[in-house]
């Protein structure tokens, strides 16, 4: 099976095609494996590129996944070769995943460039599994296609749904509330979790697997199909197929991960209603490639696209509805009439060309168009002296009549002030204060926490109230809800004017404007800055100290620096 004529040779001919003694070297280790000398004839070489561990529970099937693969990966005539790579468990990684995202995206990248491989499939599934391998992979920019390891079946408690995340804060505020026992919390438990997958919101993982489709980087389907439904299992297949016909297309990621992908899964999350982490994990991808999309971009693009699936944390439904209702193609193609549809994908057609067939069959789930959750559904780009490089909101999770409000600032200097002081029956503020977290951003935390949906004080709970609004540098993850102002740049710890909010300032919000004021004087705010000491890093070392100098600021997708671009797929130098 020689490569197509007229074409570059298969990058791996410059380890198997070899007849001198690098040659015997690659061929004859990996012949230990049983590999059959057929295997080195030139046929593709299919990288599969697995975040399974069994401390990132989400991702604990992706080895039995891989396997489906494979055998399409064989049945399209190529030779497949599974290799670990960091995964990052977003339920037991402390301080945060975020922090590792791109240390996993350098791991991902160092992995495919070194090794023989002609394109790669991402097996993927928990939050920042997605971005890291999608990162690593654009800056090769060989062919790849993502394969996500599908959600969680529905939560099923005391004859409700139980939703990933958002019912434990929900639950938590219930308990801090009064409103429910603390047997009755730990009993539900087991039942959030109820089977392999991540988790069953339209929650971060959810949102990307989904936004993959719309990005064209994955095949139909694989937003939705619930990870134990043997149909997860066939669209593996189909992709180890797509993946040895797409090393033959030399059909490479950067003619894939256009501007126009970008808008379409823009477009897309706001339909979806899906994470406000989408924004920073989309922005670092754009930068591995050089695309022109930037954190205006989001709000431009997902202005006037209607939320229209009833999923929490914005609605009601979890992805196991989700996916019976249509899934991702029936909500692309309810709103084709907004899209680019000759954006190219991995199918090797394009976008339209995925939609055929298409529809909704279930419209609670998936609501009409012009009878949507929220007519509004894109996230929303803020600005004013308090986020001069822009803040967030996703507007589908917040309360509507706070989403104008002025308020006296309650502040938090950081993450442990936080916990200190939130729950203290004096703590000096009501429903209709402004909460304000310092110290959650890329460099303050370090690593830009998800806990920029600070909780609400249980004095205010045990008062009924249910939302506020909350103010951070932070994230929060995307199976929370609230109105909640989150990614302000620059950061607190970057010297952003975040910094100088103090307790008793008044902060305007207003989101249909796109504005976020804090309402000080500019001569009182550079009293403050030259008062202020400089923020210090703390003591680190090793990833740490390398992320914390490098990071960029949430508006360029809290990346490093260097790791903006790519080097493309070069074979390096031999070893020996
Ligand atoms: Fe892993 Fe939600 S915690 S997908």
């Amino acid at each position: 099976m020689a490569d197509d004529p007229g074409t570059k040779p298969l990058r791996s001919r410059e380890w198997f095609g070899r007849q001198d003694s690098y040659g015997f070297i690659y061929r004859s280790w990996l012949k230990n494996q049983g590999h059959a000398a057929e295997m080195f004839d030139g046929r593709p070489v299919v990288g599969l590129c697995n975040t399974w561990s069994d401390l990132t529970p989400c991702n604990g099937h992706l080895r039995e996944l891989a396997e489906h693969v494979k055998r399409g990966v064989y049945a399209a005539g190529g030779f497949p070769l599974e290799f670990p790579v960091l995964s990052l468990s977003e339920p037991l990684m402390r301080p945060t995943t975020m922090l590792y995202r791109n240390l996993a995206s350098m791991d991902v990248e160092a992995a495919i460039r070194s090794q023989p491989m002609d394109s790669v499939v991402l097996l993927v599934g928990c939050d920042k599994t997605t971005p890291a391998c999608l990162m690593g992979a654009a800056s090769v920019d060989l062919p790849a296609i993502v394969v996500s390891g599908g959600p969680m079946l529905s939560g099923r408690w005391q004859g409700r749904r139980l939703g990933s995340g958002t019912d434990v804060i929900r639950f938590k505020e219930a308990v801090a509330a009064g409103e429910m026992s603390l047997a009755d919390f730990m009993a539900a438990e087991a039942a959030m979790s109820p089977s392999a997958g991540s988790c069953m919101t339209m929650g971060t993982a959810s949102t990307m697997a989904s936004l993959c489709e719309g990005l064209g980087v994955a095949l139909p389907g694989n937003g939705a199909i619930p990870a134990v439904d043997a149909r997860r299992r066939a669209l593996a297949f189909a992709s180890g197929v797509r993946a040895v016909a797409m090393a033959r297309e030399r059909l490479r990621l950067s003619q894939i991960l256009t501007r126009a992908a970008f808008a379409n899964a823009v477009r897309l999350n706001a339909a979806l209603g899906g994470s406000t982490n989408a924004v920073v994990h989309l922005l670092a991808i754009a930068g591995r490639l050089g695309v022109p999309f930037t954190l205006d971009d989001w709000d431009a693009f997902g202005r006037g696209v209607p939320t229209i699936v009833n999923l929490m944390p914005s609605g009601d439904y979890l992805m196991e509805d989700f996916f019976h209702a249509g899934g991702v193609p029936a909500v692309l193609a309810a709103i084709a009439d907004r899209l680019d549809l000759d954006a190219p994908t991995v199918t090797g057609q394009n976008l339209g060309a995925g939609l055929a067939g298409a529809a909704v069959h279930d419209p609670k789930v998936i609501l009409p168009v012009d009878a949507p959750l929220r007519a509004e559904g894109g996230i929303a780009v803020l600005r004013g002296n308090l986020a001069p490089d822009g803040a967030v909101i996703k507007p589908s999770a917040a309360t509507p009549a706070l989403m104008r409000h002025r308020g006296r600032a309650v502040v938090f200097e950081g993450p442990d002030d936080l916990k200190a002081r939130i729950d203290d029956p004096a703590l000096d503020c009501d429903a209709t204060s402004v909460f304000v977290l310092k110290g959650a951003g890329p460099k303050g935390y370090p690593g830009m926490a998800e806990i920029g949906n600070l909780p609400i004080p249980k004095k205010l709970l045990q008062a009924g109230v249910r939302d506020v609004v909350r103010l951070s540098d932070g994230r929060m993850s995307g199976t929370a809800y609230g109105t909640v102002v989150l990614h302000i740049a620059p950061e607190a710890a970057a010297d952003g004017p975040l910094a100088l909010v103090e307790d008793g300032d008044r902060i305007a919000l207003d989101v249909a404007a796109r504005t976020l004021t804090l309402e000080v004087d500019a001569g009182d705010l550079a009293r403050r800055r030259a008062a202020r000491p400089p923020f210090v890093a703390p003591q680190t070392r090793g990833w740490e100290k390398l992320y914390v100098e490098h990071v960029l600021q949430a508006d360029r997708g809290a990346d490093l620096d260097f790791l903006v671009g790519g080097s493309g797929d070069g074979v390096p130098r031999v070893s020996h």
